[in-house]
């Protein structure tokens, strides 16, 4: 099992767009994966119409008075379940905090899911918190949608220098240009420029394409009613390189 993270401390970035997208294709390639709607916003968990509601709430997750399984819901899609978003998630940091050894709790959570799922894709809140700590130790590789400016490019470098800082796991980080505004200059140009210069960096890119947000009118993927929109084949191709770089084997 895999565990794959949509991380970014800003918001709006594409943070869930990518984690719904991404989860949908590993589904659809035969992968069984797993959703986990973090936010307490709940925009993945809207995206695939779940409820966002876990009995218990978070607390009853974190403390591990009930098993991730228990709160586990199908999809629409085949080989695709999601663990929905709780409007109690928002104290989730709090939780954690109370926790033995925090920024290993959603790793030790995920853990005995591993036999039921190949992949699991965290889709976070934007910030940086005890949450995000423990989701960048419990990931295999981040997933970091950048808007293309210079400014953002900055924050990746603060996270991969904090992600490089861990003891034992460290996960692997793919960045990846979101949003790109086609008429403006200095996003094409620095969007040209940077995955040929850097290793972390994706050569797919996301483009800013309404059919992207279109999903939260058909709440679906992309790729179920606009198969052919260059965003689609742009994040069949992210999901093709995340896949090669985490080492994600063929499913059974
Ligand atoms: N490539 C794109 N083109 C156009 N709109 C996009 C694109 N990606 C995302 N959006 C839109 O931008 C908004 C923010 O996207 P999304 O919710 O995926 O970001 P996020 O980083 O998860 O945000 P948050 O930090 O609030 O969780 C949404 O309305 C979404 O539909
Ligand atoms: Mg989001």
């Amino acid at each position: 099992m895999k565990i794959f993270a949509t991380y970014n401390i800003k918001g709006g970035v594409g943070k869930t767009a990518t984690a719904v997208n991404i989860g949908y294709l590993a589904a659809r390639d035969g992968y069984r994966t797993l959703l986990w709607d973090l936010d307490p916003q709940g925009a993945a968990s809207f995206l695939f119409r779940v409820k966002p509601r876990v009995k218990g709430g978070g607390k009853a997750l974190i403390q591990g008075r009930r098993p991730l399984d228990g709160a586990i819901k199908g999809t629409d899609f085949d080989n695709l379940d999601l663990l929905p978003a709780d409007f109690t998630y928002r104290n989730l940091d709090l939780l954690l905090d109370e926790a033995k050894r925090p920024e290993r709790r959603l790793a030790s959570l995920l853990a005995p899911l591993k036999s039921d799922y190949d992949l699991v894709v965290l889709d976070c809140p934007p910030s940086i918190s005890l949450l995000s700590e423990s989701v960048l130790h419990a990931a295999d590789l981040l997933l970091v949608p950048l808007i293309p400016t210079t400014l953002s490019v900055r924050t990746l470098d603060q996270l991969t220098d904090f992600v490089g800082e861990f003891n034992g796991h460290r996960p692997g980080v793919l960045a990846f240009f979101s949003m790109i505004d086609r008429r403006k200059r200095l996003h094409t140009q620095i969007a040209q420029d940077l995955p040929a210069q850097r290793s972390d960096f994706a050569t797919s890119a996301i483009p800013a394409l309404s059919v992207v947000e279109q999903m939260s009118v058909r709440r679906a993927p992309v790729a179920v009613f606009a198969p052919r929109s260059q965003a689609a084949v742009q994040y069949a191709s992210l999901w093709r390189e995340a896949r090669e770089q985490s080492g994600l084997r063929a499913p059974r």
